[in-house]
């Protein structure tokens, strides 16, 4: 069976769970998701693109624009990052304040909300724009010139954003934030707020499949910290379901509450599930359910 048969079939597996579990709305402008929307995207490091269901819709791609600043942090300021953040799983939800004081305002990962947020602040310090770098780095790797920023999600996150914000300012008062709350906390906002689709996303995260290379060939990052990127979205990468989706995908992964989710296979592509309807860790249950059945059926997998 071909990879565009593999990926009609993953779609066939997710339908049943279509529409199961709920869109977020603690974003109001994300409420109106259709919950029976679907897409899959798979790129692979030979050139091949194929794609299933809504593949080709934008949708606000959230947290997976963590991976993004990781990575340009990393490839830019170098491993100095990791003496603000941790690289440990949290088993707390991604938007947790709990371990916050006991870790003297050193969030646990970089894919919590409190570990993207120093992450989007060392990238502000690093590159003056944060949001520009993550939106022209997905520009130029997806080749969709017009992926930009949707400013009413921003804006209606940033309007119910009490709980970021609490989580900015308990960092800042550790002295972990060098720029001010209100700056860092925008350029997460916008960052979260790029819509992109399954195409789009599949593309820009191949740089992890080809252990650093971006699309001109040219480096990002070296093998070894492509490496360790790719394990930290397996372990972190789903918040407290990442054992779950080790188990389930085998591979690594990055979910946005927009119902994305941005699977990784080395040395071989990337894949790309979307679907609106989120299950209680915040992942999506239908981009899980399509991208384990691909797994499953293929033998795509690190392990
Ligand atoms: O900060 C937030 O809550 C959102 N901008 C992103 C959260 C998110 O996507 C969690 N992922 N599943």
């Amino acid at each position: 069976m071909d990879l565009q048969d593999q990926l009609n079939q993953a779609m066939e597996a997710a339908r049943p769970v279509l529409g199961t579990g709920r869109v977020a709305d603690y974003i109001p402008a994300l409420a109106a998701a259709d919950p029976g929307a679907f897409g899959m995207a798979l790129a692979t490091v030979d050139g091949e693109v194929h794609g299933v269901g809504d593949w080709e819709q934008p949708f606000s791609i959230q947290s997976i624009s963590k991976l993004f600043t990781l990575a340009l942090a990393l490839a830019v300021g170098g491993d100095e990052l990791w003496q603000r953040v941790g690289r440990e799983p949290s088993g707390s939800p991604f938007n947790s304040l709990v371990q916050l004081e006991s870790e003297h305002g050193i969030p646990r990962n970089p894919f919590i909300n409190a570990g993207a947020v120093v992450v989007t602040d060392r990238l502000h310090t690093l590159t003056g724009d944060a949001r520009a770098a993550v939106r022209d780095f997905l520009r130029a790797e997806s080749g969709n010139a017009l992926l930009d920023s949707d400013s009413v999600v921003a804006a209606s996150e940033a309007q119910h954003g009490h709980r970021n914000a609490a989580l900015a300012h308990f960092i800042a008062s550790y002295g972990n934030l060098d720029n001010p709350v209100e700056t860092v906390l925008q350029h997460y906002y916008d960052h979260c707020a790029l819509t992109a689709s399954c195409r789009d996303l599949a593309l820009a995260g191949l740089f992890l499949a080809r252990h650093g290379l971006r699309a001109d060939g040219s480096r990002l990052l070296s093998r070894s910290e492509a490496k360790r990127i790719n394990a930290v979205l397996l372990t972190c990468g789903t918040y407290d379901a990442a054992g779950q989706f080790a188990y389930r995908v085998g591979l690594p992964g990055k979910s946005g509450v927009g119902g994305g989710v941005l699977a990784v296979v080395p040395g071989r592509g990337t894949l790309c599930a979307w679907g609106p309807a989120l299950d209680a860790a915040g992942n999506s249950v239908a981009a899980v359910a399509a991208l384990d059945a691909f797994t499953t059926a293929t033998g795509w997998s690190v392990f």
